[in-house]
């Protein structure tokens, strides 16, 4: 299967005025065709930040230091702003947590669809408006010929949701970024919109990056997982490898946090301790205040880098450690 996505050791702060926000860390990973990869972590840890830096969209005072990023090859820092837009444009489709924020109040739902079709592909209006009734067709929405006309405050979150999807899936993008997309919704519509990224994983190849702090959306969608502490990727595994023999003891901490006898949430709790505060980063293992089992081997190193310990699992930590389930845990790889 082909490359569609390859980061190499990307860093970016927020250059705030109280001081240098470390966000995001030397992340390295990669992405193939028809694959998932999950990237989770605790609220705070980097997620958005890494997204936003391989789309080049930042916000100010958010800067990119330093890495590489390669869409299906191309080196998309090496690119002008303008040619970036494009290829990220057609490419890349993006669907963010929050829909209604990120849908236009002004425009019908219609005119939004029709020119993300129009800038991009060579089509008339009324093929444009033809292709944007399928796509909403596709997502399930009822009646998506009325639904042209309507504005995206006439339409529910999950309605919203499925729009943004449409959207961003007009051009069949090689890459899919979705960043928390079912956070806001209530189960039924979060399964709704899971199998939609099935389908379109399956269907056309895309290759999803999934930000999300649901494990049993990682057990259900990904294909891999990188786990993220501090703006670094802590372990990065299959996510069977993952689910069977989580090797950091801050993915071990995740999943001790998940309830264990009913599986309605499954949602990441906050575990012991405190992330560490990202404008004052220890030299060592940032995650060693949090750590049971930190030794002074880890007091006395810089913070590990990732290890392979297995085909298809590595992780940043010194101790060779093998946790292991006293009990099984709720959420498991359908
Ligand atoms: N505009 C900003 N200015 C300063 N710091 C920011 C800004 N946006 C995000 N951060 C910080 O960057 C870190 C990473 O944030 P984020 O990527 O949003 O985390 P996640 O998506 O994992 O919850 C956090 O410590 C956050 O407070
Ligand atoms: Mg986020």
């Amino acid at each position: 299967m082909r490359e569609v996505l390859r980061v190499e050791d990307l860093t970016s702060s927020f250059l705030a005025p109280q001081g240098v926000v470390k966000a995001v860390n030397g992340v390295s990973f990669s992405l193939r065709e028809n694959q998932v990869l999950a990237l989770v972590g605790e609220s705070g840890s980097g997620k958005t930040a890494t997204a936003l830096s391989i789309l080049g969209i930042l916000p100010y005072p958010g800067k990119v230091l330093g890495g590489r990023v390669f869409l299906r090859g191309k080196d998309l820092f090496a690119m002008s702003d303008e040619k970036l837009r494009r290829v990220r444009g057609k490419e890349v489709g993006i669907i963010f947590q929050d829909p209604q924020a990120s849908l236009n109040p002004t425009l019908t739902v219609g005119t939004q669809v029709e020119e993300v079709l129009q800038a991009h592909l060579a089509i008339s209006r009324r093929d444009a408006q033809e292709r944007a009734t399928e796509m909403l067709a596709q997502m399930e929405l009822p009646d998506p010929r009325r639904l042209l006309g309507m504005y995206p405050f006439q339409l529910s979150g999950g309605m919203c949701q499925r729009v943004m999807l449409a959207i961003a899936l007009a051009l069949r993008p090689n890459l899919l970024i979705a960043d928390e997309p079912t956070s806001n919704l209530d189960v039924t519509l979060q399964a709704g919109i899971l199998n939609h990224l099935k389908r379109l994983k399956q269907e056309y190849g895309t290759a999803i990056l999934l930000i999300t702090h649901d494990m049993g959306v990682v057990a259900q969608m990904a294909d891999q997982v990188a786990v993220m502490y501090a703006g670094s990727i802590v372990e990065y595994a299959d996510t069977r490898s993952l689910f069977r023999h989580p090797s950091h003891p801050y993915t071990w901490g995740l999943f001790q946090a998940l309830p264990r006898l009913d599986n309605t949430d499954r949602r990441l709790r906050p575990m012991r301790g405190t992330p560490p505060d990202l404008m004052n980063l220890p030299k060592e293992c940032p995650f060693i205040p949090r750590c049971l089992k930190a030794t002074n081997v880890c007091r006395l190193s810089p913070s590990p880098t990732l290890r392979t310990i297995e085909p298809g699992h590595a992780v940043a930590c010194f101790n060779e450690v093998r946790y292991h389930w006293d009990q099984e845990p709720v959420v498991r790889r359908s």
